[in-house]
């Protein structure tokens, strides 16, 4: 008889999702439940990533999770003993392509009958995919959640010592776990959490139900994070949440908020911060002011808009007006007028009309963004848009996103273009893709700069005169011993 997996699920719903309580976060310390050290000896692990930072920052715990046990990874997908497929729900040809995937897997587990393969990231939060994986993906071991990382060395000695499936997803309203060894997939930039989870609820998103309430990480933790990190040597961290700007809105015994928080930030010895997602809603001028001091706070914000048309905002659930958000960035670029401003558009969402198309269009033109990412409305079952009326033909939304793609790229180019002539100072990652002589690396402004130079500079910042713009990059040349590296070099080797 098939196992009854049902009480492990509960389906997403805004009605109980939107009954959470200002409640305390536990917290929960992942030293606790590690009590199987070692018996990953001999085994490999590969993990395919998809979807967003939040994504990125749970595979650097999970590799932290499986080289503690002694697991190491496997180059190739062919070669591992685990594969593990960190999934991402936010619109549907995602999931397509994980289900694509799990499909070509099964040829892996008939070679390898020992192949342990599991799910996890946000699509398994959904009670639909894991039905479906149940019924139509059987070979899968072990499925798990966002919320249950940290359980993972139980579930993989139940799955590679007794040989049994394991199944577990919560759908609880999340806790925070600290002490989750991390293996980075950078050594000079790294993610670091603020908070975890959402509470806006916007009408399109499945996320407040894939990774529950919206929870801050006590500042101590988030700084001393920060320190550790300085002292291994990193330059840049980004600040991770859904809405980093709400950072601190659930702390019922202190009032620490994002700006507070940067400013304590901006004190440390490290030469970037980066924050990202921002909410246009609670972007509050505190915060661009604290910004406009610079040092280490970069110029550069990604703030959402999604749509320049009041009515379509409201349905959203966004809770500003185009209005409110052209005041937001105003203030931004008074208070900091060297910023790069980017965004994130949904095109043809339910009911969208052309001319509140054409609207969106003009807030892109006046908003001045030197980039964007752009997306056709995805049906997300369990978010209350998906009832919601849908008449325009899907070639009709493709049409317009074409037409915004065509404004957008002009703001990429003309992002870039100001930059020509100038010396830009780049955080070097590593050699082009199509050419290793070539470095890369991205500005101040998270623009992406390619130049001739030795790969000793890899990790370094290092000035670049910009000799010419591209709409998706900069080209430059190095700056040698200027004036300006001597100096940041004495003042960073004094801190
Ligand atoms: N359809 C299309 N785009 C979506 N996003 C979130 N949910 C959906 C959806 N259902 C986009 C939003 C968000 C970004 C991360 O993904 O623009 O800012
Ligand atoms: Fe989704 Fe809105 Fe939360 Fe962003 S703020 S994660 S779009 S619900």
């Amino acid at each position: 008889m098939a196992k009854d997996y049902s009480k492990y699920f509960i389906k997403p719903s805004i009605k109980d999702a939107r009954k959470r309580k200002s409640q305390e976060t536990p917290v929960i310390d992942f030293n606790k439940h590690i009590n199987i050290k070692g018996f990953g000896k001999g085994r490999t692990y590969k993990i395919n990533t998809y979807g967003c930072q939040a994504n990125e920052a749970d595979t650097e715990r999970i590799k932290g999770i499986l080289e503690l046990l002694n697991f190491t990874e496997s180059d190739t997908l062919e070669d591992a003993d685990i594969i593990l497929l960190n999934t991402c729900a936010v619109r549907e040809n995602a999931e397509n392509r994980v289900f694509g995937e799990l499909g070509r897997l099964k040829q892996f587990k008939k070679n390898n009958p020992d192949l342990i393969l599991g799910v996890c990231g946000c699509m398994t939060q959904e009670e639909k995919v894991v039905e479906r994986i149940l019924k139509s993906f059987q070979y899968v071991d072990l499925v798990f959640g966002t919320h249950n990382i940290y359980k993972l060395p139980e579930y993989l000695e139940t799955v590679v010592l007794s040989k049994e499936k394991v199944i577990e997803v919560f759908s609880e309203e999340g806790s925070i776990v600290e002490n989750i060894p991390r293996v980075r997939a950078n050594t000079r930039k790294a993610w670091v959490n603020i908070m975890y989870g959402c509470d806006e609820f916007c009408t399109y998103c499945i996320v407040p139900y894939t990774r529950g309430k919206e929870r801050s990480r006590n500042k101590d933790d988030i700084i001393n994070e920060i320190k550790e990190l300085i002292k291994e040597g990193y330059k840049e961290v980004t600040l991770l949440g859904q809405n980093v700007n709400s950072y601190g809105r659930d702390f019922l015994d202190v009032d620490y908020k994002f700006a507070e928080l940067l400013k304590d930030l901006n004190k440390l010895p490290i030469s970037r911060i980066r924050f990202t997602t921002s909410h246009p809603k609670d972007f509050d001028l505190e915060t661009v002011k604290i910004l406009s001091q610079g040092g280490n706070l970069m110029p550069y914000i990604h703030l959402p808009v999604q749509s320049g048309s009041n009515e379509v905002l409201k349905r959203m659930n966004r809770k500003y007006t185009k209005e409110s958000y052209k005041e937001v960035i105003d203030n931004i670029y008074k208070y900091i007028p060297n910023v790069s401003l980017t965004t994130d558009i949904i095109v043809g969402f339910p009911g969208e009309t052309k001319e509140q198309f054409e609207e969106t269009i003009d807030l892109v033109k006046y908003c001045g963004f030197e980039g964007a990412y752009t997306f056709v409305y995805s049906k997300r079952a369990g978010t209350p848009a998906e009832h919601y009326p849908d008449n325009t033909p899907f070639e009709e939304k493709k049409q317009r996103l074409y037409q915004l793609n065509d404004i957008v790229n002009e703001g990429y180019l003309r992002g870039n273009k100001r930059f020509e002539g100038k010396i830009v100072k780049v955080l070097v990652d590593g050699t082009s893709k199509h050419n290793d002589e070539i470095l890369a690396g991205y500005t101040e402004n998270n623009k992406l700069v390619n130049f001739k130079g030795n790969k000793s500079l890899i990790g370094e910042i290092v000035e670049v005169k910009v000799t010419e713009a591209k709409t998706w990059f900069l080209k430059g040349e190095q700056i040698e011993n200027s004036w300006h590296s001597y100096q940041r070099n004495i003042k960073w080797r004094c801190c």
